[in-house]
């Protein structure tokens, strides 16, 4: 397997900040989310969460089923906006951003790790990890295909890169969803149950990959889980109880 470059391009035109500074990938400060706003089945389910990831972070988000885990990442991730409380991704502050600039803002600094991998039928493996470089730039020009083919190598997959996801196994598939996060080289990969449907094999096989990532490139991740397999080989284990942070644990890493 090679060895991934840290990051994607350095001439971003965007405004983005810039990946090496050392600032923490996430501040959180007194996040609250209610669905249903002014509505009689109005529901808080997040009660003013203060959450720090660092630079380089591996963490692990446990919890019951309904606490909010998968709110929460959809808040870090710029899918859905708090309902309260102030958020700072990579050192800039969102709360105020309009919603072409938090997709802008998710394009360049962020990787999604879903359960359901949600790669797209109709495309190859090489074409769906390159699909980030499409949707950014409208483009998929040779230095991305190159990249996407290096990330492709890295998971283990070169030879399948032109294989559709239906004729990959299921381990495949999510080990091509963790290319295309990493396409960009983001600071962040946000993962919601990566091995949930995945036999012990595949779940260890994929886990494995993101711990390299992380190591060799320096990418934080966030990564839901009800496996306490995988949670025990985070660096970090926060727990959220009905809303609310209940607990954090910190191993000490074997690196
Ligand atoms: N779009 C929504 N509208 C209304 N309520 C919602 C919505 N999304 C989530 N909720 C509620 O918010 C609470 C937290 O849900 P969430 O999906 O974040 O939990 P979770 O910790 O990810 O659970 P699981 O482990 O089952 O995936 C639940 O009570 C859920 O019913
Ligand atoms: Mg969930």
């Amino acid at each position: 397997m090679s060895t991934i470059d840290p990051g994607a391009k350095g001439d971003d035109p965007s405004g983005a900040p810039d990946p090496r500074i050392d600032t923490p990938v996430v501040v959180l400060s007194s996040i609250r989310k209610s669905y249903n706003l002014g509505t009689p089945i109005e529901a808080e389910v997040l009660h003013g969460i203060d959450l720090t990831i660092g630079r380089r972070e591996f963490a692990a988000l446990i919890g019951p089923s309904g606490s909010g885990k998968s709110t929460l990442l959809n808040l870090i991730g710029l899918l859905e906006r708090p309902t309260s409380g102030s958020y700072h991704l990579v050192g800039r502050l969102i709360d105020e951003l309009s919603d072409d600039e938090l997709t802008a803002a998710r394009l360049h600094t962020l990787g999604f790790v879903f359960q359901f991998h949600h790669l797209l039928p109709a495309f190859s493996a090489i074409e769906n990890v390159a699909m980030p470089a499409l949707i950014r730039d409208g483009r998929v020009d040779a230095g991305a295909r190159q990249r996407a083919l290096s990330l492709l190598e890295a998971v283990g997959l070169a030879d399948a890169a032109d294989r559709k996801p239906s004729q990959l196994s299921g381990g495949m598939q999510q080990r091509v969803a963790i290319a295309r996060a990493l396409m960009h080289g983001p600071p962040l990969v946000l993962a919601d149950e990566p091995t949930g449907n995945l036999d012990t094999a595949s779940s260890n096989a994929v886990f494995e990959l993101m711990r390299r990532f992380n190591r060799e490139s320096g990418t934080a991740f966030l990564i839901v889980t009800h496996d306490p397999r995988i949670a025990e080989r985070c660096d970090r284990v926060i727990e959220l109880v009905d809303g609310r942070i209940a607990g954090v644990k910190h191993r000490v890493a074997a690196h």
